[in-house]
Formats: C-alpha cells, sequence, structure tokens
C-alpha cells in the first residue's frame, strides 16, 4: 500500500496535482511511510544541527508532517520555521509543536523571508522526481546569513540525473557554495521492497 503510495504521488501532473495529492494523504503519511523505513529526515536533521543547525535559526523547507522540525528542536535548534505549499500537511506539522513560524508557499515562487535571514536552511524529499526543480536553490542560499549551511537529502539517481550536480556545480561558482559533508550512500526508504540509495549533502554559502 505505502510504496503505491509514492507512484501515486509521482504520477502528479503538475504542482497544483502535487499539492492536492499531499493534502489528501497527510493524514496518512507518517504511518504510509514509516512503513517504507523513511529515515532521511532525521538523518539530514542531525547532519543541519552539525553544521550550523544547533542553536540557529532554520528554515525546514518542504516541511511536510514535521519530521524535519521534531528532530531539529529535539537537538537543540534554537527557532525553526517551516514552509510547504499544501495546507493538509502544514496543518499536521503545526500538530508536532516544533515550528515557531508555519508558512504556506510554493519554494518555486518567492519566499516570504528575508534575504541573510538564516543559519541553516534544510530540505528533505523535496528536491525530487516530479516536485522541485534545482531552480529555487539559489533563492535558498540567499536566504542565509554569510556562512550559513544548506542541508539537503537526495536520491542518488535523483542528484545526478536531474540536474541537481550540474546546479550545484553552478552555485559553487557563483554563490561560494563549498561541501562539508556528503554522507555514505544509504537505504533511507524503501520502495517495492528494495531500499532507495540516498545521501544527505552540506554545504556552506560564501
Ligand atoms: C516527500 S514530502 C517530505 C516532507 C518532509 N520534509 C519529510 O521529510 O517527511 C515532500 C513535501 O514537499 C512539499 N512540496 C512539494 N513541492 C513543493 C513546492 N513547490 N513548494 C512547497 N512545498 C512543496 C509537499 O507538500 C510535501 O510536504
Amino acid at each position: 500500500m505505502s510504496a503505491e503510495r509514492l507512484d501515486w504521488i509521482y504520477a502528479a501532473t503538475d504542482a497544483a496535482d502535487l499539492q492536492r495529492r499531499y493534502d489528501a494523504w497527510a493524514e496518512h503519511y507518517d504511518a504510509d511511510m514509516g512503513a517504507l523505513d523513511w529515515a532521511a529526515p532525521g538523518a539530514a536533521a542531525a547532519q543541519c544541527l552539525a553544521h550550523g543547525g544547533r542553536g540557529g535559526v532554520v528554515l525546514d523547507a518542504g516541511c511536510g508532517t514535521g519530521q524535519v522540525g521534531v528532530a531539529l528542536r529535539a537537538g537543540g535548534a534554537a527557532r525553526v520555521i517551516g514552509i510547504d505549499f499544501s495546507a493538509g500537511m502544514l496543518g499536521r506539522a503545526a500538530l508536532t509543536g516544533a515550528y515557531d513560524e508555519l508558512l504556506q508557499a510554493s519554494l518555486a515562487e518567492a519566499l516570504p523571508l528575508a534575504p541573510g535571514s538564516l543559519d541553516a536552511v534544510v530540505s528533505v524529499g523535496v528536491f525530487t522526481f516530479g516536485h522541485v526543480s534545482p531552480e529555487p536553490l539559489a533563492a535558498l542560499g540567499g536566504l542565509l546569513r554569510p556562512g550559513g549551511t544548506i542541508t539537503l537529502s537526495f536520491r542518488d539517481d535523483v542528484f545526478r540525473d536531474l540536474g541537481f550536480a550540474a546546479a550545484v556545480a553552478v552555485l559553487r561558482e557563483s554563490a561560494g557554495w563549498s561541501l562539508l559533508q556528503c554522507s555514505e550512500p544509504a537505504p533511507l526508504v524503501t520502495e517495492h521492497g528494495e531500499g532507495v540509495p540516498m545521501r544527505v549533502w552540506t554545504w556552506r554559502v560564501r
């Protein structure tokens, strides 16, 4: 059942359709992803906390039901802001009590946050098939104070094949992104009975 849910999410025809599907899924997301051994939120939150998130102001971009925010809060982030375009997912995130602020917005559009206002950005399960393309990465980096960090989870195939590796190479030159940590590949989610290799990447932004 849970793997079919992911297939159903990946089959969204456009952003509005994806938003509707997440609204409909919100109530069962945590149970379904638990059944798929979803471990990326904990792994990414820990890496974010180790690179400036602890004691800092952190944006959880595409926060969903709040799994990353809960881990950030437990690990000592001072202030946690969540953004998502699905009101249904945000409603579940609100129930966690982990977020100081929750904003409904699309990552594909200008975000309602001041440039240079964050110590860290973390985004998990968002830059993937049929979700968010590499284009908003530059704007997310621009929300960081000088020396702030951005931590992102990627399936290995998505990072390689959907333009993310190329986008980061450009950001290294144009915006001073420098790699701080790339985790070892690990099956942070299971699909159709097989672990999907994923990594968590952290860059410092000039
Ligand atoms: C796979 S879920 C990940 C949720 C959470 N980060 C986690 O790790 O469990 C992807 C999330 O990205 C959100 N999302 C997808 N496209 C988005 C967009 N363009 N703007 C804002 N949120 C988006 C969805 O609503 C959903 O909550």
